[in-house]
C-alpha cells in the first residue's frame, strides 16, 4: 500500500463527500441525503445518491457506487494514490513522504522531475513558436488555417534545436538522456532530438505534458517524430486530447488518426475528438474511452491503411462495449481536409449519417460461432442469428433497424420474416427489462431518500443489483452487508462461517476486516472501501456492503439463517467435490450421507440463536 491507512482515513475525513461530489454534480437535498443526475451515465431523472452519514454514493441507475476516493478515481480517471493526492491537496493536507518505500519515493520524485522537464520543454517550444526563430513554424501552422487561439489551446510550439543548451545546467545528463528529448553521441556531445519541427505536446489525463509529437514543415521523412515511451508516457494508455475531450457534453467521441485531425475538429467546434498516438488502437485505450462514452464516431483516413485500421479497431471497441459508427468523408481523406473544404456544418451532417459498423461487427460476431456455413453447425448458426437479433434490437430507429435486418437476411440467407419476428420478440423482452430496471432504480432511489440511519438498525436499502448475478454472490453480498452493519448478527454468523467460506479475495478481505472489528462496532463502509485500490474493487465492496436490506429487524434472523445455510451447504458441496477429485469416494459418500443430518442440526442451532 502506497499510503498507510491512517493517512488515507485522514484524507477521507477532511473531504466531506457531499462537498466533493457537489463540485461536479449539482446535488439537491433528498431525505437524509442528496440526489442529482448521475455523472457516469446519461439520465433525465436523478438516480444518483449521496449519503453523508455513510460518506458513500450510489447510482441506482448504473449501479456505480463507492466512497469519495472511488468517485474521484472514476470521474477523473485516476488511480487510487492519485485520488488520495488530489483530495489531500484539495483539503490542504500535506501527505507524509517518509511513509513511502524508498524505491517508491525515488520513483515519484523522478517522475515529478521528468514532468517538470517536459513542462519546461513545452514552455520553451511554445515561446520559440512566437519568437523570431519560430516564424516559419508559425507560418506553417497559419498556412494550415489554425488560429492563434487554437495554437494556444493545444500548446503548440516550435523546436529550434537549442533546448539542450537551455536545460543542461539544471539537469544531469543521464536524466536528460532518459527523458528521450535529446540525442547523445558516442563521443559525448549531446543535442536536441527535435529540430526545426512544429511541436504538439501530448497531455496526460491530469493535463500535464507527458510527451511530444514533432512535425516537419514540409515533405521530409519522417513526417512526425514522437518522443519515446518513458517513466511518464505510455502510448498505449493515452489518447491525444482525451484530457479535454472527456469533458465534452456531446455524449459521443470522435476517434481519429492524427493530431492535426483532432485540432481541426476542435477548431471547428467538435470538442470531443481524440486520436491514438501513432499506433493502432489498443484494448486499454478502448477501455479508457468506454469510461466516458459507448458511442464512438470513427473517422480514420479513407485510404486503404485507414480502412484496415477501422477493421482492427471495431472488434476492440466492440469488446469494450462501444458501438462504433463510421463517417464517410469522401471525397476527402481525413477530417482536417474535409472541414477545410466543406466546413463544420457539412461534417456534422456526415456524423449524423455515419454508418453503423454493421458489416464489421457481423463479421466479427459470426466468427464466434464456428463455421456457420457448415450443415453440421445448425446450433452455431442459430446462436449467431440470436446474437445478431440482439444486436439489431439496439437500433431504436425503426428505419435503421429495418435496413440492417434486410441486409442481414440477405447476407446470411435467413428468412426475413422469421428474423423480424425474432428481433421483435427480443425487443419486447429487452424493453420490458429496461422498463423494469428503470422502475426499480426509481423506486430504490425514492426509498433510499427516505431511509434514516439508525444505530445498529437496518440501514439504507440499496438493491437494484444485477438480477442475473450468481445467487451465491447475492448471498455473500447479503451476509457481508449484515456482517458489516449489524454487530449482533455478525457475532452469530462468525460462529458458523469462516472467512474461507466466502469466494473471492475481495469478499474474504472485507469479511476478515469486519470480523476483526470490536464486537459492538458496525463497519464503516467508507473506511473499508478505502482499503481497496482499484475502482472495480471499490465498487464491488460498496455494493456488497449495501445489499438490499428491505427487511425489518424481525426478519433478519430468518434471512440470516437462510444465508448461512446456503453458505454451509456450499461448504459441504465443495468438500464432496474435493473428495471426489481426490478419488476418495468413501469420504465423498460419507459426506453426502452426513450432509443432510448436519444441515438439519445447523438449522436447529441457528433457530435457537438470539440476535
Ligand atoms: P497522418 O499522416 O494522418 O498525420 O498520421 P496527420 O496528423 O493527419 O498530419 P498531417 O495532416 O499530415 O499534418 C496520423 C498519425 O500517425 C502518427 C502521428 O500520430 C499522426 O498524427 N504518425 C504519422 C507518426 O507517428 N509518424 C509519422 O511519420 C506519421
Ligand atoms: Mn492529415
Amino acid at each position: 500500500m502506497y499510503y498507510p491507512d491512517s493517512v488515507i482515513d485522514e484524507v477521507r475525513s477532511r473531504n466531506d463527500i457531499v462537498s466533493v461530489i457537489g463540485q461536479y454534480v449539482s446535488l439537491k437535498r433528498a431525505g437524509s441525503g442528496y440526489q442529482g443526475l448521475c455523472p457516469f451515465h446519461s439520465e433525465k431523472t436523478p438516480s444518483f445518491h449521496v449519503t453523508p452519514s455513510r460518506q458513500t454514493y450510489k447510482c441506482f441507475g448504473c449501479q456505480k457506487g463507492g466512497n469519495v476516493f472511488t468517485f474521484v478515481m472514476e470521474y477523473e480517471n485516476v488511480t487510487f494514490p492519485e485520488a488520495v493526492r488530489i483530495l489531500a491537496s484539495r483539503a490542504g493536507y500535506e501527505l507524509p513522504k517518509q511513509e513511502e518505500t524508498e524505491y517508491g519515493a525515488q520513483l515519484r520524485t523522478k517522475k515529478e522531475r521528468m514532468l517538470a522537464l517536459y513542462k519546461e520543454a513545452a514552455e520553451y517550444y511554445y515561446r520559440k513558436l512566437r519568437s523570431e526563430s519560430g516564424k516559419y513554424g508559425l507560418e506553417y501552422l497559419t498556412g494550415r488555417q489554425l488560429t492563434r487561439e487554437t495554437m494556444r489551446n493545444f500548446g503548440l510550439g516550435y523546436s529550434d534545436g537549442n533546448l539542450y543548451a537551455a536545460v543542461k545546467d539544471h539537469y544531469d545528463d543521464p536524466f536528460l538522456r532518459e527523458s528521450g528529448l535529446f540525442t547523445f553521441r558516442e563521443n559525448g556531445g549531446a543535442g536536441d532530438k527535435f529540430f526545426n519541427r512544429v511541436m504538439f505536446p501530448i497531455y496526460g489525463s491530469d493535463g500535464r505534458v507527458i510527451a511530444f509529437g514533432g512535425r516537419v514543415m514540409g515533405d521530409a521523412k519522417p513526417k512526425y517524430l514522437n518522443s519515446p515511451e518513458s517513466l511518464i508516457f505510455n502510448k498505449s494508455r493515452n489518447l491525444y486530447n482525451l484530457n479535454l475531450a472527456r469533458k465534452s457534453r456531446r455524449g459521443y467521441m470522435i476517434l481519429c488518426e492524427g493530431y492535426m485531425d483532432v485540432i481541426a475538429l476542435t477548431q471547428a467546434g467538435f470538442d470531443n475528438a481524440v486520436a491514438t498516438l501513432g499506433t493502432a488502437l489498443t484494448e486499454l485505450q478502448a477501455k479508457l474511452l468506454s469510461r466516458y462514452t459507448k458511442d464512438i464516431i470513427l473517422t480514420y483516413d479513407s485510404d486503404g491503411a485507414g480502412q484496415t485500421a477501422i477493421d482492427r479497431a471495431i472488434p476492440i471497441l466492440y469488446q469494450a462495449g462501444i458501438r462504433a459508427r463510421i463517417v464517410d468523408m469522401s471525397p476527402y481523406k481525413d477530417p482536417d481536409e474535409f472541414i477545410k473544404n466543406l466546413g463544420a456544418e457539412e461534417y456534422e451532417k456526415r456524423i449524423q449519417a455515419a454508418r453503423s459498423s454493421y458489416r464489421f461487427e457481423m463479421d466479427y460476431l459470426h466468427k464466434q460461432f464456428g463455421d456457420i456455413t457448415s450443415t453440421d453447425n445448425t446450433d452455431g448458426m442459430n446462436s449467431f442469428v440470436d446474437a445478431a437479433a440482439r444486436w439489431m434490437v439496439n437500433y431504436e430507429d425503426e428505419l435503421e433497424r429495418e435496413t440492417y435486418m434486410k441486409a442481414f437476411s440477405k447476407d446470411y440467407n435467413v428468412s426475413y420474416d422469421a428474423f423480424v419476428r425474432r428481433v421483435n420478440r427480443l425487443g419486447a423482452e429487452v424493453s420490458k427489462q429496461k422498463a423494469a430496471e428503470a422502475a426499480r432504480a426509481q423506486q430504490e432511489a425514492a426509498r433510499a431518500a427516505e431511509v434514516i440511519d439508525g444505530d445498529g438498525e437496518v440501514r439504507e436499502s440499496t438493491a437494484g443489483r444485477n438480477v442475473k448475478r450468481d445467487e451465491i454472490l447475492n448471498t455473500q453480498d447479503y451476509l457481508v452487508t449484515i456482517i458489516g452493519n449489524l454487530p449482533r448478527a455478525r457475532k452469530v454468523i462468525r460462529r458458523y462461517l469462516t472467512v474461507e467460506d466466502f469466494t473471492g479475495s475481495v469478499y474474504q478481505n472485507v469479511v476478515r476486516r469486519c470480523f476483526e472489528l470490536p464486537e459492538e462496532a458496525p463497519a464503516d463502509d467508507a473506511t473499508i472501501i478505502s482499503r481497496f485500490e482499484t475502482a472495480e474493487e471499490q465498487q464491488l465492496v460498496a455494493g456488497m456492503l449495501s445489499m438490499e436490506m428491505a427487511l425489518k429487524a424481525g426478519d433478519v434472523s430468518k434471512a440470516v439463517e437462510d444465508a448461512v445455510m446456503k453458505m454451509y451447504k456450499r461448504r459441504l458441496e465443495r468438500q464432496i467435490e474435493k473428495a471426489k477429485e481426490e478419488n476418495d469416494l468413501k469420504e465423498a459418500s460419507r459426506l453426502m450421507r452426513e450432509s443432510r443430518k448436519e444441515t438439519e442440526a445447523l438449522r436447529r442451532k441457528l433457530r435457537a440463536e438470539v440476535y
